[in-house]
């Protein structure tokens, strides 16, 4: 019964740890150059407005400063560009490159063209004209022998799909999920859990990476970088990340994410942790028919839940984001259910996103393991 959230929240520990990723990657490239003091003040959000924050805010003005960093890895995906195509490094007030004043006049072009022919609605996106590069395509494509494939297994895919004793309702297809995990009292039996697992990059690169969890609500993480360790950790009352560098409080969708991490019941609480929940489909995944449910966490975030119709596993989750000008998304797929006291958890999730690809293999996860509570919460700085 317990089984959708808690491979839920795996999937949303490791956002964290990509979230951190990311913001490390970040700090180090230009925190050498950059003497801003509201430098910070994005990351972790707030009722603060981009041009309170930011200097030089000209057409993405009075909206949440928290959304800028989102909205500018909406442009990198959306053009296949990285920050410093648009900005000069550590200066990203400077308006000197042309691809930073392009992009203002596109922003401006973008949001005519929605409000004269969408009432306004985010319909077209940077990504509807540009696909991934900065050079929209003019000219349709000739057919190549991959696209004729495509074709042919499109047309496939549209044979109605047949599902014995289908269910067709989100509370039905929950209730089979969270029964083909191990069901509820096994659940409400483990209290911690201690998990040891590596991160896999594309590029082969390996991570060790730690992660404890205490019910009701405490929770721990830590990765290994070639600079570094990164934690991330919520006491049930404060959200706080460490790295090299500096000890922060986790704000705002910081610290919202953080507190979906912690939350040790979350897999028998699945219906009350996301509103709007819909059955929408039936697809296929690899071969097998799953059930798409859909339903969102807040605002600016919501998901598309992927059940295997026979086992009743989770097998897929996508969690869409918004930004001030279009979504991201990020794809996890989950395998290799193993028991643990009893409940079944994945072993092995793929976690994708417009700029990562990686690999996350659980070598252990022991439940009810002794864990001294000092861990969850925040360190001296
Ligand atoms: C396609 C071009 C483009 C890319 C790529 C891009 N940006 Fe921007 N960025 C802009 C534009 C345009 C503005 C100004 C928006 C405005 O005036 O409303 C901006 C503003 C900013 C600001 C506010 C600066 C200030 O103080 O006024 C920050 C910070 C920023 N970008 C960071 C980044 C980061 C980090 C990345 C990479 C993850 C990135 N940007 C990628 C175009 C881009
Ligand atoms: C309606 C289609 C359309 C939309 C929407 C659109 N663009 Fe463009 N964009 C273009 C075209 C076409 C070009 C190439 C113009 C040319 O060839 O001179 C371009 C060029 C650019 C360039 C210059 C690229 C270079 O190589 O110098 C940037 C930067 C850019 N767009 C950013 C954006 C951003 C950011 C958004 C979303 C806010 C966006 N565009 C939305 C059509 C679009």
């Amino acid at each position: 019964m317990i089984h959708a959230k808690y491979s839920h929240r795996f999937l949303l520990l490791i956002s964290g740890i990509l979230i951190i990723l990311s913001s490390a990657g970040w700090t180090f490239a230009y925190s050498s150059s950059s003497s801003n003091p509201k430098k910070n003040n994005y990351k972790s959000g707030g009722e603060k407005t981009t041009d309170e924050v930011f200097k030089n805010i000209k057409v993405l003005k009075g909206l949440p400063a928290s959304q800028l960093n989102p909205t500018m890895h909406y442009f990198e995906a959306s053009l296949g560009f990285d920050c410093s195509n648009c900005h000069v490094r550590g200066h990203n007030d400077s308006d000197k490159k042309p691809e930073k004043r392009k992009a203002r006049k596109m922003i401006e072009m973008m949001n005519v063209i929605n409000k004269d022919n969408f009432e306004g609605k985010q319909i077209v996106t940077c990504y509807t004209c540009h696909h991934g590069t900065p050079d929209p395509q003019k000219i349709p494509a000739v057919m190549t022998e991959s696209m004729m494939k495509e074709q042919r297994n499109e047309n496939k895919e549209d044979d109605i799909i047949k599902v014995p004793n289908r269910l067709n309702t989100p509370e039905e297809i929950i209730s089979k999920y969270e029964q083909a995990i191990g069901g509820k009292e096994a659940f409400e039996k483990i209290t911690s859990l201690k998990s040891e697992a590596s991160i896999i990059n594309a590029n082969g690169r390996n991570y060790q990476v730690t992660i404890m969890q205490k019910a009701p609500n405490f929770y721990y993480s830590s990765i290994k970088l070639p600079f570094g360790q990164f934690e991330r950790g919520y006491n049930g009352t404060t959200g706080w990340m460490k790295n090299p560098r500096n000890t922060e409080e986790l704000k705002d969708e910081n610290l919202q994410d953080i507190k979906l991490d912690a939350d040790f019941y979350a897999p028998i609480d699945f219906l009350k942790n996301y509103s709007g929940l819909k059955f929408s489909d039936v697809s296929v995944i690899d071969g097998d028919t799953v059930y798409v449910v859909e339903g969102k966490s807040s605002d600016i975030r919501s998901f598309k839940f992927y059940f295997d119709t026979k086992s009743g596993l989770l097998v897929r989750q996508i969690q869409f984001d918004k930004t001030l000008l279009g979504s991201l998304q990020t794809q996890t797929d989950f395998k290799d259910y193993r028991n643990v006291s009893g409940v079944l958890f994945p072993f092995e999730l793929h976690v994708a996103d417009y700029e990562r690809n990686q690999d996350i293999k659980f070598s252990n996860i022991s439940s009810n393991a002794t864990i001294d509570n000092n861990i969850f919460n925040m360190p001296a700085k």
